[in-house]
């Protein structure tokens, strides 16, 4: 099982080891990805994680971008500009922000779905535009990243708490270290471009999914397009990891969980160990609960 940071420290990835030969690019240890592999050529789904994972502690150093020669044949740097590395919250930039989002505060541990409940399998209803700017929209967003929380991931779906209502939030770290946080209801992804977003092979896992992770083909860029909780208009674009993320969630919301795009034999080994792993994973999830709720608890 992947090794977490402690309780309420940051955020991290299950990062699989670094291989000699892969190191391509400017993600080391990552492997980029030509042209698109069978598993994601299937229509009719977006291109898309309740991310779940971790990222390792170094990846949360601000990076130093590489300034270009004058040449500017350098290949490391798209831009001599410094990352500009406040905290994104719902696309903004933050001077300042907690290290838990404030609506986990008010919020309570809801149970998280397993893969084979129904709910996580098929594409959850649209929000009705009635229900937004409503109290019970705020609270299911507060539950959510209370409960992304305390299972330590950097994402969550509706489905996965078991509410059938397309939207899911996040809380996670880029490729540079910048944290992005927020929610996104009714999410659509932009179409992938094959010529100027490849596609990058990581390590991916679900909450879900308790346990294992595999590696998994996603774009390097991706834009979510939909609304915040009061039905303003929200396009959130990320990359590396967050890009991850924000494909991983919509793909929640329309019923499909990242094995669902492995081949048939990690998808088995997947859930042969998800079922050696859930009682840790579970345990582990009950303990934070405890800790960061206290009487409270989970339902
Ligand atoms: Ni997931």
């Amino acid at each position: 099982m992947p090794v977490g940071a402690q309780w309420g420290g940051a955020l991290f990835v299950a990062r699989r080891p670094k291989a000699e030969g892969v190191h391509e690019g400017r993600h080391p240890g990552r492997r980029a990805v030509p042209s698109p592999p069978p598993v994601l050529t299937e229509p009719g789904w977006p291109a898309t994680l309740c991310y779940f994972a971790k990222v390792a502690p170094h990846r949360a150093q601000v990076r130093v971008p590489v300034v270009k020669s004058e040449s500017g044949m350098s290949e490391q740097s798209t831009s001599a500009k410094p990352t500009d590395m406040r905290v994104r919250v719902q696309g903004e930039p933050r001077d300042s922000y907690p290290e838990r989002a404030p609506e986990a505060e008010r919020g309570r541990v809801r149970r998280i779905t397993v893969v084979g409940e129904d709910v996580l399998h098929r594409r959850n209803a649209e929000v009705a535009s009635e229900l937004f700017g409503t109290d019970e929209l705020s609270r299911l967003i507060d539950d959510m990243f209370c409960t992304m929380y305390v299972a330590e991931g950097v994402g969550l779906a509706g489905n996965q708490v078991g509410v059938d209502l397309r939207l899911f939030v996040y809380d996670c770290p880029d490729d540079d270290g910048v944290r992005h946080v927020g929610h996104v209801i009714t999410p659509v992804l932009d179409e992938r471009d094959p010529e100027t977003t490849p596609l990058v092979v990581e390590n991916e896992g679900c909450l879900s999914v308790p346990g294992p992770h595999a590696e998994l083909p996603r774009a390097e860029h991706a834009t979510v397009r939909g609304f915040d909780k009061d039905g303003a208009p929200l396009v959130i674009s990320g990359t590396g990891y967050f890009a991850r993320c924000l494909q991983h969630e919509t793909d929640h919301t329309y019923g499909r969980l990242y094995i669902d795009r492995l081949a048939a034999r990690p998808r088995k080994r997947v859930l042969k160990q998800m079922n050696e792993m859930r009682e840790e994973v579970f345990a582990r999830r009950a303990a934070n609960a405890a800790a960061l709720t206290g009487e409270a608890g989970a339902e």
